[in-house]
């Protein structure tokens, strides 16, 4: 749009300026996103927590490597990413946090579905970091599920 406007009210401009504007259009959402899943939002150790949590009460279901089976959809890979991709992290930690697991929806601590979470994101390759992921619905909000 913006760099056919510039085509045609100034005809003038050059090779080099329609990159530029071209990068630049590119690159504006990524600087006035905020946090995203490439930035280390959760730590080895929160992961690990999460694993032996995850293998005690979700792994029933959802099976040991994650893929689910038959009946529980799937946590890691394209079939995850399909369903998940473009929703907010927010979201994902509150679908767990209140339905899951589905015979005792909310019944493990938030610090323990956030560690979960960790492990999923840890075992669908996002990058781990300094710093936990936070247990609060609300500040996993505004980050944006996105494999890139
Ligand atoms: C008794 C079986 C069972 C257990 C245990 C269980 N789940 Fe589930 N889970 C399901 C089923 C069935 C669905 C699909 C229906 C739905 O989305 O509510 C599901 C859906 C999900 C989804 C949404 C996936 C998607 O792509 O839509 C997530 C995330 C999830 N479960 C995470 C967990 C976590 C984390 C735990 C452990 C705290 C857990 N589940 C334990 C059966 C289970």
């Amino acid at each position: 749009m913006e760099i056919q406007y510039m085509f045609l009210h100034f005809p003038t401009i050059n090779k080099a300026q329609i990159y530029l504007i071209t990068a630049l259009t590119l690159l504006y959402p990524k600087l006035s996103m905020g946090q995203s899943l490439q930035d280390g939002i959760y730590t080895e150790e929160q992961a690990s927590r999460g694993a032996e949590e995850y293998a005690s009460r979700c792994a029933s279901c959802h099976s040991a490597d994650l893929r689910g089976n038959s009946n529980s959809p799937s946590l890691i890979g394209l079939s995850f990413m399909f369903i998940w991709e473009g929703r907010s992290l927010g979201e994902l930690f509150t679908k767990m946090s209140t339905e899951m697991p589905t015979d005792q929806p909310g019944s493990l601590s938030q610090q323990s579905y956030a560690a979960i979470l960790a492990f999923i994101l840890q075992s669908n390759e996002f990058p781990s970091g300094s710093t936990e992921l936070a247990s609060n619905a609300d500040r996993l909000e505004p980050i944006p599920i996105s494999s890139q």
